[in-house]
């Protein structure tokens, strides 16, 4: 839509390749950045340097996290809560939640400071509902052994809609409109299994398709959504009616 994407990720490699897939798949200019959004003082700095290099910045979307993915083994990942560790508590805080705050701490007053500018917060479907355990279970093991969706998935994406909502107000009289997406699973690599556990679970019966948020994060960006602050968009196949 005329922006400039420049993505930060923690792993530089990986934001080039998405970046030029961006570029290439859009003939759009963007640009790729080594940033940890937990480490604030690196954060200024990254920040000054694209601000230097592409302009001032007009959006952020928070969208980094620990989000173990299916079919990743029980252990530290996939933990249970009776033996969540307290450093993969504070990681996976530190990543989804005091990370997004950190951006916002930093980007987003600037945006107010300037009057103008759109943040939006990267939530799920499990910022809205607690996850189906059942989903992940696996035959042939006791309780104890089930791996689950880890407890701080919830509380990140929960606390991102309560981070939305906060600045939402906060910025609405400096013109900075906050909102939240929370998008469903996506098509990866899941097994039949799963797939058929989950499908089951969502009204339109499948999992989205990779390029189904874009008109919903375009939406959020733009003046399209001019009206719109401290929402939550829910896109989930319907997957939190049911
Ligand atoms: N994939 C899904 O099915 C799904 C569904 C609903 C919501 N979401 C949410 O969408 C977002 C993106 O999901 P994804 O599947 O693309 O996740 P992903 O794990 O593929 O990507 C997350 C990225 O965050 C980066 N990252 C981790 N720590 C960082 C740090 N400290 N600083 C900067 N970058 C860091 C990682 O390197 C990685 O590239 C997440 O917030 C996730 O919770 C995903």
């Amino acid at each position: 839509m005329g922006g400039i994407a420049v993505l930060g990720d923690v792993d530089l490699k990986r934001a080039q390749r998405a970046a030029d897939d961006i570029e290439k798949a859009f003939g759009v200019r963007t640009g790729a950045v080594r940033l940890d959004v937990t480490d604030q003082r690196d954060l200024v700095g990254v920040v000054d340097a694209v601000e230097r290099d592409y302009g001032a910045i007009d959006i952020l979307i928070n969208n980094a996290a620990n989000d173990p993915k299916v079919g990743a083994t029980a252990g530290q990942e996939f933990s249970r809560v009776e033996n969540f560790s307290l450093s993969a508590w504070e990681n996976d805080i530190a990543v989804g939640l005091t990370g997004a705050f950190i951006c916002c701490q930093v980007i987003g007053s600037r945006m107010a400071a300037r009057n103008r500018g759109v943040v939006l917060n990267i939530s799920s479907d499990l910022g809205i509902v607690a996850p189906d355990q059942r989903l992940y279970a696996k035959v042939g093991l006791s309780r104890d052994q089930q791996p689950v969706k880890p407890v701080t998935y919830s509380v990140v994406k929960h606390g991102i809609i309560g981070l939305t909502k906060y600045l939402a107000t906060y910025w609405a009289d400096q013109n900075v409109r906050v909102n939240a997406l929370a998008p469903g699973g996506v098509m990866a690599a899941q097994s039949e299994e799963f797939l058929d556990r989950v499908n089951s679970r969502i009204p339109l019966g499948r999992l989205a398709r990779p390029d189904e948020y874009k008109a919903a994060v375009a939406f959020l960006c733009s003046d399209a959504s001019s009206y719109v602050t401290g929402a939550v968009l829910v896109a989930d196949g319907g997957r939190t009616v049911w």
